[in-house]
């Protein structure tokens, strides 16, 4: 029997896919370093095992299952739970059994990383004694998949990464997805360090105007000045702005090679004049 119950256990947890299950308190963690020294020396340095002392922790069977029949077959591997086999919901739901409740912020459920079938153990590898325990530090880890996007870093003009600079987590919450939202970011993140730029303003042209800062700037990198999307600032306006739009002096031929902003200094918004023309 005592062998039965976590056989069934198992079946169940597979064939459904379903979160990992708490341990059942037959085998203590302490039980695996009989043959599995070096891993389990290892665990110590984890931000996982130091928080076990002061704040409950996770222990090897709370990620692995109860450990009684994987032990009593000496050791069989298809008696043991390894999250990196389980599709990537069933694992992190694992984890989100957790942090699901402990971390607010953690909408992992609902983000983009979850829909692109991205799972907590591709970023974190929980045997690990690195800062959060992730696979690679800051840029590097995201990398590894978005490698179109870390190599306009490298173009002419780009958003710096370094010192002072944004890492992809000061704009991007890797757990929340919907961050990505151009005009969220705007308000929510650009405005930590551009607050200049993002009012609010009496009259407002970024935010309120038109979807987000993104819908002139191409914030990874660019070949245009201050990072914007055209090379030349009148083709910029321009796109929006057509003739018709803008009164009948402002031809496209008159601003060739000059910049709108030498007039409309208050391009992101102004408080006092509702053409931005000054600051
Ligand atoms: C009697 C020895 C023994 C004990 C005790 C033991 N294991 Fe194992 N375990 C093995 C052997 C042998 C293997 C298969 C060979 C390997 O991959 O190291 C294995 C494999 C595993 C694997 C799969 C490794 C992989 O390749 O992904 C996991 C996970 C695991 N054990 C976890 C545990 C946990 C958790 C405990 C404690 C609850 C535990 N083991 C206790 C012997 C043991
Ligand atoms: C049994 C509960 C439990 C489970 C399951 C669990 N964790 Fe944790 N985790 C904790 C606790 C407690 C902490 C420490 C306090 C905190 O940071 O919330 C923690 C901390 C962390 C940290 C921060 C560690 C650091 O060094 O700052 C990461 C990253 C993490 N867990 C990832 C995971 C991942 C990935 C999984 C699934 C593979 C997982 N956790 C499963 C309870 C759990
Ligand atoms: C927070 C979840 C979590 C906890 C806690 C945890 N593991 Fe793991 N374990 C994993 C994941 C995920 C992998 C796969 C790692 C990978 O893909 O590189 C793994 C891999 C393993 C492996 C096979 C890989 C190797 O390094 O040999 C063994 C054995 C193992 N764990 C045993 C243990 C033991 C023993 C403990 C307790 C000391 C433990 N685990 C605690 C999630 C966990
Ligand atoms: C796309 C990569 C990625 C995925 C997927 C991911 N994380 Fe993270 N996680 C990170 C990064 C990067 C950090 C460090 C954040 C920072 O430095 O601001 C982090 C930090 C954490 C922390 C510690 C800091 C904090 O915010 O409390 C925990 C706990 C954590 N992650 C748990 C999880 C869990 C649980 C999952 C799955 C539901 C998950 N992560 C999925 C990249 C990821
Ligand atoms: C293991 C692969 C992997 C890693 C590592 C990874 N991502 Fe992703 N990421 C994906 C996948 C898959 C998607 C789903 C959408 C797609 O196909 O681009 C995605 C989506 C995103 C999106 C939303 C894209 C959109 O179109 O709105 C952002 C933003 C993002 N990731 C940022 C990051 C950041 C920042 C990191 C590092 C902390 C990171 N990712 C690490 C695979 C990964
Ligand atoms: C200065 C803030 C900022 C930094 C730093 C940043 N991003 Fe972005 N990222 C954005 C904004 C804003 C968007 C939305 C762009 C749009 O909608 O056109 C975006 C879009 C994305 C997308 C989806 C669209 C695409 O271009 O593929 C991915 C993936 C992404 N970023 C990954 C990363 C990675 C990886 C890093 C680090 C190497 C990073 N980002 C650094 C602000 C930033
Ligand atoms: C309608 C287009 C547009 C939008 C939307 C926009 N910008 Fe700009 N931004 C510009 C132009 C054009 C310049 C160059 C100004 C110049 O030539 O002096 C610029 C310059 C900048 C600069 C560098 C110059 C300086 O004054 O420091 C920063 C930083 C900046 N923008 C941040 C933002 C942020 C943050 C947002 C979102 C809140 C945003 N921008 C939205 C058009 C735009
Ligand atoms: C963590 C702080 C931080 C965040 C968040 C941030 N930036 Fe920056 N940004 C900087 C720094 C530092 C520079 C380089 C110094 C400078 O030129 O002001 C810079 C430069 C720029 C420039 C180029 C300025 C020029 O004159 O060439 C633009 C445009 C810009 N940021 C827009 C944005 C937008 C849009 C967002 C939101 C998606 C954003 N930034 C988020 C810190 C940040
Ligand atoms: C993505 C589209 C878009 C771009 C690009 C854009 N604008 Fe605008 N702009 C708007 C919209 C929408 C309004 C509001 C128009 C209205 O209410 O008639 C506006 C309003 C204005 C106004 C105030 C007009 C009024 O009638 O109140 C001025 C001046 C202006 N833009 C100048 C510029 C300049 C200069 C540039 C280039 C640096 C630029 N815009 C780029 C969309 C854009
Ligand atoms: C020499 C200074 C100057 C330059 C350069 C300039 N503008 Fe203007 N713009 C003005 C003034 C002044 C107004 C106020 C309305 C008027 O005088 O007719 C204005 C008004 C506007 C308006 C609001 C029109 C309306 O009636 O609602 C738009 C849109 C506009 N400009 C776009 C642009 C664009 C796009 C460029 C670059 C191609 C540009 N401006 C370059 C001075 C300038």
């Amino acid at each position: 029997m005592r062998i039965l119950i976590p056989c069934l256990l198992f079946s169940c947890i597979l064939a459904a896919g379903a979160a990992i299950l708490p341990a059942v308190a037959e085998v203590e963690d302490s039980d695996c370093a009989m043959c599995h020294e070096e891993v389990v020396a290892a665990y110590q340095k984890t931000g996982h095992a130091l928080a076990t002392v002061k704040d409950g922790g996770a222990g090897c069977q709370s990620c692995h299952g109860p450990g009684d029949a994987h032990i009593e077959e000496g050791g069989d591997p298809d008696k043991i739970i390894r999250p990196q086999s389980l599709s990537p919901e069933a694992s992190s739901d694992g984890c989100l059994t957790c942090h699901g409740r402990r971390e607010n912020h953690f909408s992992a459920r609902q983000g983009i990383h979850r829909l692109g079938e991205i799972g907590c153990i591709d970023c974190h590898n929980p045997h690990s004694a690195a800062d959060a325990m992730l696979r690679a530090e800051g840029a590097a880890l995201c990398s590894e998949c978005h490698q179109a996007v870390t190599a306009r870093f490298t173009m002419p003009r780009s958003h710096p990464m370094a010192d002072n600079g944004p890492g992809c987590v000061s704009c991007h919450n890797p757990h929340d997805g919907r961050r990505s939202h151009p005009s969220r970011i705007a308000t929510e993140v650009c405005g930590r360090c551009h607050f200049e730029k993002t009012g609010p303003f009496l009259y407002g042209h970024d935010t309120t105007l038109v979807d987000g800062c993104s819908t002139c700037h191409e914030v990874h990198g660019s070949t245009g000045r201050h990072l914007l999307v055209e090379e030349t600032q009148v083709n910029l306006c321009y796109s929006c702005h057509g003739a018709g739009v803008t009164p009948g002096w402002h031809s496209a031929r008159r601003f060739l090679g000059e910049k709108c902003t030498a007039c409309h200094t208050a391009i992101h918004g102004s408080n006092t004049s509702q053409y931005f023309l000054e600051e």
